[in-house]
């Protein structure tokens, strides 16, 4: 069976690209060949680049391999490089195994190119599987730094939280028993009336740590996904204001999940909140279920067509406290809370955005099983 190679070839000269394409075939490869010959057709060449393999002649009439060499690499892809001529003096030769070209192939000798592509196809795989091992080793350790992160500041602040709950059990309690003591037409009256609002907020907040901080009040059981969020419809048309669509994709088939429903409320609650926020002009919001059976997960997503968010801010949105919102408006807590439940039903959570482009939460989590229904025989 032969094995498809796609080549692109940079070459002025029809009957040498016949030569090579010929070789090639003749090694048992499924040749597509493209051809360019001067530093633009190999620029829009190299803007959507499938190929496996670059044979370049070393000099053509209005451009040459050095240059075209050096615009691969300028471009960023791994594409091997292999430099064939009739002429290349051994000096050249080397130069431009030093630029960076993988191989170089005499064109009285063409035999030795086949087996050299083999080759360096081959290494290209390797070093591709090489970066994306190491690109998923930053990935996990990026997380572990990240989940570290949270988990510390979420001990923190659930201490904090936890003590100042206290105090302002004994501020509000103070506050009542001032405003039973004195009449309400009094100053002071009004004054404890305050001391005791201020409190009821404040515990408000420190309610609000306590949950991203100790999710371990959850009380998990299995949650049908689609109805979760048909009955959460409900609830979100009263956050939602005039100018936002909802639009809901339900997949029949998105199944199970074991979490708290209530958190999981929480959690598109909190989404549908900052989706409202990055949406003051109006816009379109939208929730979509799915199962991916390949992983077992169930998946759920939440999409804005509002302002979207830069690199720098997309890096801090899960931590505690952070907030581009004015203050009074923003607490920061809102995907901190939400990354503590997805992690807390062993969910993952992803963020796509891209300033005035939109924003996508992408949930996943592991999908229950469903357990066979015994039906009595009749
Ligand atoms: N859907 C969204 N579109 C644009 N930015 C968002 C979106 N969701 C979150 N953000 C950004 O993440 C930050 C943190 O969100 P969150 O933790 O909910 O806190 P808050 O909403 O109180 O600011 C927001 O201030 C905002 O900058
Ligand atoms: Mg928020």
């Amino acid at each position: 069976m032969s094995q498809p190679l796609r080549v692109l070839l940079i070459e002025d000269s029809d009957s040498d690209a016949a030569l090579i394409v010929w070789h090639l075939k003749n090694a048992g490869y499924d040749v597509a060949a493209s051809r360019v010959e001067t530093a633009g057709e190999l620029r829009a060449a190299l803007a959507d680049p499938a190929y496996d393999v670059i044979v370049a002649d070393h000099r053509l009439p209005h451009f040459d391999a050095p240059s075209a060499l050096a615009m691969v690499r300028e471009s960023g892809h791994d594409i091997p490089f292999l430099v064939v001529s009739g002429t290349i003096g051994e000096e050249r030769a080397v130069a431009m195994m030093k630029a960076g070209a993988h191989d170089y192939v005499m064109k009285s000798n063409l035999t030795r190119l086949a087996p050299a592509v083999a080759r360096e196809i081959g290494d290209a795989l390797a070093r591709r599987e090489l970066r994306a091992a190491e690109a998923e080793r930053q990935r996990l350790e990026a997380q572990f730094h990240r989940a570290q992160k949270m988990e510390s500041i979420g001990r923190l602040a659930g201490a904090v939280a936890h003590d100042f709950n206290n105090l302002l059990t004994v501020i509000a309690g103070y506050a009542r028993m001032g405003m039973s003591q004195v009449h309400p037409a009094d100053d002071l009256h009004e004054a404890f009336t305050q001391i005791d609002e201020a409190a009821k907020r404040a515990a408000d907040l420190a309610r609000r740590l306590l949950i991203f901080s100790q999710p371990q009040r959850a009380e998990p059981r299995d949650v049908v996904l689609n109805e979760l969020v048909r009955n959460f419809e409900k609830m979100l048309a009263r956050v939602l204001g005039e100018g936002i669509q909802l639009e809901l994709s339900l997949d029949p088939g998105a199944g199970v999940l074991h979490a708290d429903p209530g958190q999981i409320d929480q959690v598109l609650m909190n989404l549908a909140v900052n989706a409202r926020d990055a949406m003051p002009e109006g816009g379109r919001l939208r929730i979509e279920t799915a199962s991916i059976p390949a992983t077992r997960q169930i998946q759920i997503g939440v999409s804005d067509t509002g302002i979207g968010m830069s690199p720098e801010v997309m890096t801090r949105i899960f931590e505690p406290f952070f907030t581009t919102k004015p203050e009074g408006k923003g607490t920061g807590l809102g995907l901190a809370t939400v990354y503590g439940i997805v992690k807390q039903a062993q969910g993952a959570i992803e963020v796509a955005s891209e300033p005035g482009k939109g924003t996508t939460f992408t949930l996943r989590f592991p999908a229950v099983t469903p357990q066979p229904i015994d039906c009595p025989a009749s």
